[in-house]
């Protein structure tokens, strides 16, 4: 485990943006794991205004994100659909054919599941994994929970959760309480997995999932045994480390 810390959220966007980017132009063709939320908004922008100066090429890029929540479809502004074309896919000259998200309207939601598992082994394994830390230490929308999930499945979020998510919908009730999420196997077998954290906020569970036992009590704590994984964070993240 490598870590890598920062002055601050815009420092630390350019760091993880910097790690993709180098991935993009050793591998123009490569498969990228991409994350939602707060914490890599800011390296998806620094990435566009190197697409715009000319210094990347998202044309052969692949992309498989990690999660949708059920019952969202991908016009809704807050599904995760929405947020990667406003935030990364609309600005850069990706394929949209080549970007996957899970479908939130599925009807069947086995099915939907069976079918991003079969995505991820046609693009697989993903060369770089993006990921943002939960509170309670999830990564995608793998909760705490009593085992690691290998594959693509269907999870009730906890309500620390839900509530951390809520100041996105106009209501507590609005947000949706199942979500479909790549697996932690899936994580696990990408070659190289870059975390962006960022604010005190989070400082308690980094602490915990990488100073503490591998647990699925903790599902990041996995973290410690990947053979190429980067913590980038910034000052107050990590101040507990
Ligand atoms: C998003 C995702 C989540 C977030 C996590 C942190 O696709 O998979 O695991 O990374 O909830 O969210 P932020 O970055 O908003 O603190």
């Amino acid at each position: 485990m490598r870590i890598i810390v920062t002055e601050d959220y815009n420092a630390m966007s350019r760091q993880a943006a910097n790690i993709l980017s180098a991935q993009i132009v050793a591998k123009p063709d490569c498969t990228l794991g991409l994350a939602t939320g707060s914490s890599p908004i800011g390296t998806y922008k620094v990435l566009i205004e190197r697409y715009e100066q000319g210094d990347l090429d998202f044309s052969n890029v692949k992309s498989i994100n990690l999660d949708e929540y059920v019952g969202l479809s991908g016009e809704h502004d807050q599904s995760y659909r929405y947020f990667m074309n406003h935030n990364l896919f609309n600005h850069v000259n990706i394929n949209p054919e080549n970007t996957n998200v899970p479908n939130g309207l599925a009807e069947d939601t086995d099915a939907e599941c069976l079918r991003y598992n079969k995505v991820i082994e046609e693009l697989g394994p993903i060369d770089t994994q993006v990921l943002g830390l939960g509170h309670d230490g999830h990564i995608g929308f793998n909760e705490p929970a009593d085992h690691f999930p290998l594959l693509t499945h269907k999870v009730d979020l906890e309500d620390v959760t839900i509530e951390a998510n809520a100041r996105f919908f106009a209501s507590k009730d609005e947000v949706p309480k199942q979500a479909l999420t790549m697996g932690i196997g899936t994580i696990m077998q990408a070659k190289q997995v870059v975390m962006v954290v960022s604010g005190k906020d989070k400082a308690e569970i980094v602490k915990k999932a990488f100073t503490g036992p591998v647990t699925p009590e903790v599902p990041a704590s996995i973290l410690q045994m990947h053979p190429n994984f980067i913590l980038v964070g910034d000052k107050a993240a990590l101040s507990l480390l």
